[in-house]
């Protein structure tokens, strides 16, 4: 038997429902406030996510599924949205500033677990063009609002981690303070030390956490302008009755972010999404001087946080005259109404039985132009009032 891909998912059944369910609300949410939906490729060039996201940032070290394909690139499974949205801008809409949504599937090599797979889905939003503070208030009230649209609990937590400048002065001391307890540390943080301190933050093995507890804390590294803007955004969200946690070891694993930094997280501590201000990622790249804010849920992880009672069709069409049936099918759309119907043209007792092991309420015969409630065994002439008062 040919097996599946590790870290990869069939959604299928409930899952699948919640899936639609959690798409659905995404784009009744964006749409209304104006985010245009860009579907950008799953492949892209290699080069870009090692520009945008850092050669030494953990994604691109170690979890992007590369390849050189036949005619020799180097190319890539898309890890994260936010950099292709930023090579479209600059291709196209460079002289704009834009609100755009993309909804798909992300690669990346991790180690398989719930909530953690290597081929997975990200909701997203981006605002690009020139922006400011407001344009990180609107990212972060439109998350809030989705999330509430789905019920779910979680708080937001937000940094700001300054300018580029700003973290590598902290990283630099960062890393000394590291280095001189370096025997202290796991062997997963020692492996982070040389090119990837700051995510040596992220750890949440016991031996490193009184290590990180006295470690440097980046709000003494930022700059003034960005405090301000930081401050800021606070009293905005204040002034709207959000809530928020300030957590200074917020740093994200991204190279393109500076200033604003955030987080949605759910009750068990479940990082729902995440995202953040990229000022120079167009400069980092050469294609131009926007800049931009977004944000990107974990579909999955919001699926796996919610727990929604999806209600199959209650009505099975059968009968042996397909054009019978496809006349009760319109009917029934046209009414709003969800159904099965035979998926072949089978015997009537087959599909009966198929019925019955669905569960159904109602049977429709379009032989014999009847409706039959299993519920209460009862039969009657077809009328399509009694299913649409049910
Ligand atoms: P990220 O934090 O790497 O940010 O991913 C965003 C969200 O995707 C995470 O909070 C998590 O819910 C989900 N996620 C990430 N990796 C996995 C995985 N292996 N399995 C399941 N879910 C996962 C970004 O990707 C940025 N592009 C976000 C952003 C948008 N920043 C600015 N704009």
């Amino acid at each position: 038997m040919i097996e599946q891909v590790k870290g990869t998912q069939n959604i299928y059944e409930n899952d699948a429902e919640k899936f639609l369910y959690v798409r659905n609300k995404f784009f009744k949410i964006f749409k209304k406030s104006g985010y245009s939906y860009l579907q950008t490729p799953h492949l892209e060039y290699s080069e870009l996510f090692e520009k945008s996201i850092g050669e030494n940032s953990e994604i691109v070290s170690k979890q992007m599924y590369q390849f050189n394909d036949k005619g020799g690139r180097s190319l890539v499974l898309r890890p994260e949205g936010t950099s292709s949205i930023v090579r479209y801008h600059s291709q196209n809409q460079k002289e704009l500033t834009n609100q755009y949504s993309y909804f798909g599937q992300m690669f990346r090599y991790e180690n398989p677990q719930k909530n953690r797979y290597r081929e997975f889905t990200q909701g997203g939003i981006e605002i690009i063009g020139t922006i400011d503070t407001f344009s990180d208030f609107q990212i972060i009230n439109d998350s809030i609002r989705f999330l509430n649209e789905l019920s779910l609990k979680f708080s937001l937590e937000i940094n700001t981690i300054g300018s580029i400048e700003d973290r590598k002065n902290y990283t630099k001391d960062l890393y000394s303070y590291f280095k001189l307890n370096e025997d202290q540390l796991s062997d997963d943080s020692k492996n982070k030390l040389e090119l990837n301190t700051l995510r040596i933050l992220d750890s949440n093995n016991a031996i490193d956490i009184p290590i990180i507890n006295n470690a440097p804390d980046i709000s003494s590294y930022i700059n003034e302008g960005s405090i301000k803007k930081y401050d800021l955004l606070k009293t905005t969200m204040t002034q709207n009755d959000i809530a928020f946690k300030e957590n200074s070891r917020l740093v994200r694993g991204l190279d393109y972010y500076n200033d604003l930094t955030f987080e949605f997280v759910n009750d068990d501590g479940l990082v729902l999404g995440g995202g953040g201000r990229y000022d120079r990622i167009a400069d980092i790249l050469n294609i131009g001087t926007f800049n931009g804010v977004g944000v990107a849920f974990g579909i999955e992880r919001i699926m796996n946080s919610i727990s929604i009672k999806i209600k199959p069709p209650e009505i099975y069409i059968i009968g042996v005259n397909l054009e019978k049936i496809t006349t009760y099918c319109k009917l029934l759309e046209n009414n709003d109404l969800n159904y099965f119907k035979p998926p072949r043209l089978s015997k009537i007792n087959t599909q009966y039985k198929n019925a019955k092991n669905l569960d159904v309420k109602y049977v429709i015969n379009t032989d014999e132009d009847t409706i039959k409630d299993l519920v209460n065994n009862t039969s009657i002439e077809f009328n399509i009032e009694v299913l649409i008062d049910n």
